[in-house]
């Protein structure tokens, strides 16, 4: 007779309905992290159907301007056209199916593969064939092989997204009420943010959930993962700083956290940037938006599935710099991610602020700055650890659930916030963890049987 063992997970309604009354607890199995079977179920029913950040249209300036990405396995070719406008196109020839563009980005008037030499122009057509006429004749009709357009392309305030299903719900609808906190950077300025230089990008042995979650709704492990910079004077050394403010739950899985001054300490308006830029903030956001903005040191979130953003205020060199990051994170595999890191400023701010908040970008979150190297070390070791004997029992118990019960029961929303979302009157608490995870069950639950 064959015994079912401990470790055999059948992605039944069964199983996924006994995870959800875990998570209804505050718990949520180790396993789930890097399990393989999960992560197939991620591609298949996660990112085949919601919306992933492709870039920023500052990277696209002059017709002919191109950038290559990635949906999870699928590749992306986004270029600019003659008309101005923005297309993304699988980055794959219609040929034989190798990568057409090769290069991270650059400037072109048609795009050669490398392979046999068919030439598309910036609009995605095929325009020319090596030796043409003479090998498949007059039968061959140039306009049937095209590059094969991303089947959803949308744009919010300069972020270009891309979606893998054509039914998708529109762009708008599916980030909801995060466009509102969004909007506290991206349309604080004239003109938006821009991005400066080029995305960054480094491989780290994680799991894409880990890493969502870290910038979703963890104020919790700054002052322990990022003692040095107590040490070093950079953060504050009361262990609750990251607490003050508040943290958000928002639709499809999407989180914000808006995090403030500890109490007593001195105001920095605005995030620190300067003063002649204020009026252009009053002037672009809304009363409710300033209110929050004012008081604002960092706003850092996750949009799901893999998309997170970073505006902090940071001190480097005696100074105080403001700038906004966004995170991809690629996953490769259960247990790898590629992160793509982007630096955006005000696109009105003066030259001199720009540099030195890019500087302060580098020394703290680029992939050799300070913060980011604590952050890296512990999520590898997250996802070793879930894939131990005791953590992949697949009966759920106290050997192998996580504690994510941070605020259950203590703490109330703040029904007087006045930005969209259930916000919560701390960054201590795990219901940003819940909500995504709520999320992604419900996905994923859509796909099992
Ligand atoms: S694969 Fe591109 S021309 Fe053959
Ligand atoms: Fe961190």
């Amino acid at each position: 007779m064959k015994v079912k063992s401990r470790f055999d997970r059948t992605f039944d309604r069964e199983l996924l309905q006994e995870i959800k009354e875990k998570l209804d607890q505050g718990l949520l199995p180790q396993w789930l992290q890097t399990d393989p079977d999960i992560y197939e179920l991620e591609v298949k029913h996660i990112f085949s159907r919601t919306w992933q950040f492709l870039g920023h249209e500052s990277e696209l300036k002059q017709p002919g301007d191109y950038v290559t990405r990635w949906m999870v396995n699928d590749p992306v070719l986004l270029v600019k056209t003659n008309s101005g406008e923005i297309k993304a196109f699988l980055n794959s020839c219609t040929h034989r199916g190798t990568h057409l563009c090769t290069a991270d980005f650059g400037n072109k008037k048609t795009f050669t593969c490398p392979f046999h030499g068919w030439s598309f122009n910036l609009d995605g057509k095929l325009i020319g064939i090596v030796a043409g006429n003479k090998v498949y004749g007059e039968a061959m009709d140039k306009e049937e092989w095209s590059l094969r357009p991303i089947p959803r392309v949308e744009v919010y305030e300069g972020l270009i997204f891309g979606n893998l299903d054509p039914q998708a719900m529109p762009l708008q609808e599916y980030l909801g009420g995060l466009k509102w906190y969004w909007d506290i950077f991206l349309k604080r300025s004239d003109g938006g943010m821009e991005v400066r230089g080029m995305p960054q990008r480094w491989i780290v042995n994680t799991n894409w959930k880990c890493t969502l979650e870290n910038f979703g709704g963890d104020p919790y492990h700054v002052p322990s993962v990022h003692k040095s910079t107590v040490e070093m004077g950079i953060s504050p050394s009361d262990p609750l700083y990251s607490s003050y403010g508040h943290q958000v739950v928002l639709e499809h899985g999407h989180c914000v956290n808006v995090n403030v001054a500890s109490p007593g300490a001195k105001q920095t308006p605005y995030q620190g940037l300067p003063e002649e830029m204020w009026p252009m903030f009053e002037r672009n956001l809304t009363k409710e938006q300033l209110e929050i903005f004012y008081k604002t040191t960092v706003i850092v979130g996750s949009c799901f599935p893999n998309l997170s953003f970073h505006c902090p205020i940071h001190g480097s060199e005696g100074h105080l710099h403001n700038y906004l990051t966004l995170r991809v994170w690629r996953p490769l595999g259960p247990e790898k991610i590629e992160i793509w890191s982007w630096f955006l400023i005000d696109k009105a701010a003066p030259e001199e602020l720009k540099e030195n908040a890019y500087k302060g970008y580098i020394s703290s979150f680029g992939p050799s700055g300070t913060l980011e190297m604590d952050d890296t070390e512990i999520w590898a070791r997250v996802v070793q650890a879930s894939k131990g004997t005791m953590a992949r029992d697949r009966h759920l118990s106290y050997n192998n659930l996580y504690n994510y019960m941070m605020g259950m029961g203590k703490v109330e929303p703040d029904t007087s916030w006045p930005g969209p979302g259930t916000a919560y009157p701390t960054c201590y608490v795990d219901f940003a963890f819940r909500g995504i995870h709520k999320y992604w069950l419900e996905l994923l639950s859509q796909g099992v049987e």
